[in-house]
């Protein structure tokens, strides 16, 4: 499908966590529509191989494309550290993932070039943000952690009290003495748990959120082609899940800053 300034912008994550960057997305780009699919059904990619998460990002990215979206934004940051070269070199848009704009608002924050990231068992084991942020600032230090629980406890609104500062305490015990000024919340879930994981860190480590850096990215693209859409509009926002979307619509307001409604369930056929 041919896709002009009109065209909607698709966003897709493994689930739900996708809907913080969705949200930064709808923030920055008011005048913008937006089709977001959460993989609902495959959910957690956090865990999987690369293989197997790119193979489901290509499914989704050509879901996405059937809308005749004008940009793909990767909002899952596992899917972002293992599938893109594969969605650039398949798809005919551009296609942005969550790291690079991670990685550069962090460059930008550091004072000391100490930074951390934190994600996914499956980001951290592909060093894509290690990568980005040698890339960004070549004498930088990089401390990277899997932290597996906040996951679950963001999808369970636990993101303050006594159980996320014990397991953050647990989990960021290690880097706490290390010398961070910056640390990256590289996975969608965790902007969630901030203020949990601020009070761990102390008022000296910078957080970085990509989703922000990530929409603002996205509108210079937009912008370097020609693709902004002005005016406000027929602004159209379509939610596809994969598995039925009971679980979507109650959890995903949380992500997304306000209630959601009219999530439609789709089917992904692996030939
Ligand atoms: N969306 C994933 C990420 O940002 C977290 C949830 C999952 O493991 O699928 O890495």
């Amino acid at each position: 499908m041919r896709h002009d300034r009109h065209s909607p912008i698709g966003v897709f994550d493994s689930g739900i966590g996708g809907l913080t960057v969705l949200r930064a997305l709808q923030e920055r780009l008011p005048q913008e529509s937006t089709v977001y699919l959460g993989d609902t059904a495959r959910v957690p990619y956090g865990t999987k191989s690369g293989d197997v998460v790119t193979r489901y990002s290509v499914k989704n990215a050509e879901a996405l494309m059937e809308y005749g979206i004008k940009l793909l934004v990767v909002a899952c940051n596992t899917a972002s550290s293992v599938a893109i070269p594969t969605l650039r070199k398949t798809l005919s848009i551009p296609v942005l993932g969550v790291i690079e704009p991670g990685a550069r608002a962090a460059a930008q924050a550091t004072k000391n070039g100490h930074v951390a990231v934190i994600g996914t068992p499956g980001t951290i084991k592909s060093g894509a943000y290690q990568r980005a942020l040698q890339a960004e600032l070549p004498n930088v230090k990089v401390e990277a952690l899997a932290c597996p629980l906040f996951v679950p406890l963001a999808e369970e609104g636990w993101v303050e009290g006594e159980v996320p500062t014990a397991v953050a305490q647990r989990y960021l015990a290690g880097l706490k003495g290390t010398g961070v000024d910056t640390l990256v919340l590289g996975c969608t879930h965790y902007p969630l748990l901030s203020d949990v994981i601020s009070q761990v860190m102390g008022p000296q480590v910078t957080l970085v959120d990509s989703a922000k850096a990530t929409a603002q990215r996205a509108a210079e693209l937009l912008g370097e082609r020609d693709l902004l859409k002005t005016g406000l509009s027929s602004v159209e926002r379509h939610y596809l899940v994969t598995d039925v979307p009971d679980r979507f619509v109650e959890v995903g307001g949380r992500f997304l800053g306000r209630p959601l409604s009219g999530a439609r369930q789709i089917d992904l056929k692996f030939g």
